[in-house]
């Protein structure tokens, strides 16, 4: 069983899909590299669905530092990617510094931020340092303010060639891969026509080179935020509910 590198998830793009899902503990991590996911994410949305915040603009390098390294101690095989979180990279010293933390302090394999040309530099310079970076372009959890809402990003024939054109400016700063959230299909399928590097996707449709999803959306679990592109393979939630009901019967017989 290899470990896997950004190397060698760049090299998947036109041969097979590239599987990503998200985990924030050792529990969870485990079963979700035992399934032989390619990369586990140790997404901000941590702060969503662990934390009990309202979106992932309250997520500190703390928090991130705590749930990588909780992963890591888990994580055989996949690569593990952990997100920057909000206001982390804000210039290219504490992107330099940040992206640092998590590779040596969390034990993170890559980092991911979320932008395009505003992030350029910091991406260049992280990636100077060896450190493998994941773009993030399309409907941005951490611009939320700006964006107005978790909407789809792209509609219009402006927004969709920013998208490109950023995705592409990614591309040669150095990224390993990139994420497409909420974003039209059609601008999926061109942007990962028009990239060497492979693309995944979240809400964007089966045309990128991956899939990623949310561990508590795919299992069932109640989150504050419910994506309609959302797929349930289970209803944990149920099932734990029916579970504790029947421990607390048996305790109180
Ligand atoms: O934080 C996260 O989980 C993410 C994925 C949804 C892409 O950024």
């Amino acid at each position: 069983m290899n470990k896997l590198t950004a190397k060698n998830i760049s090299a998947l793009k036109g041969k097979r899909k590239i599987t990503v899902l998200t985990a924030y503990d050792f529990p969870t991590a485990q079963l979700v590299d035992e399934t032989g996911m390619d990369i586990v994410l140790v997404g901000d949305s941590v702060g969503m669905v662990c934390l009990g915040y309202e979106s992932t603009l309250p997520v500190t390098m703390d928090d991130m530092l705590h749930h990588t390294r909780a992963a890591k101690r888990a994580v055989k095989r996949a690569l593990l990617v952990a997100d920057m979180p909000f206001g982390s990279y804000r210039n290219v010293g504490s992107a330099v510094k940040n992206a640092k933390a998590l590779v040596r302090e969390g034990g993170a394999d890559a980092v991911k931020l979320e932008g395009g040309r505003p992030v350029l530099s910091g991406v260049k310079a992280i990636v100077r340092t060896g450190i493998p970076v994941m773009g993030h372009l399309g409907m941005l959890p951490q611009s939320i303010r700006e964006l107005g809402g978790y909407k789809v990003q792209g509609k219009t024939k402006e927004e969709q060639d920013r998208i490109l054109d950023e995705a592409v400016e990614l591309e040669r700063a150095g990224v390993f891969s990139l994420v497409l959230e909420c974003i039209p299909m059609s601008l999926a399928k061109r942007v990962t026509k028009r990239l060497k590097i492979p693309t995944i996707g979240i809400g964007a449709g089966p045309d990128a080179d991956g899939q990623v999803l949310v561990f508590h959306d795919v299992l069932g679990f109640e989150s504050p935020v419910n994506p309609r592109f959302v797929r349930r393979y289970a209803d944990l939630s149920q099932v734990i509910r029916k579970a504790l009901g029947q421990y607390r019967n048996d305790v109180l017989k």
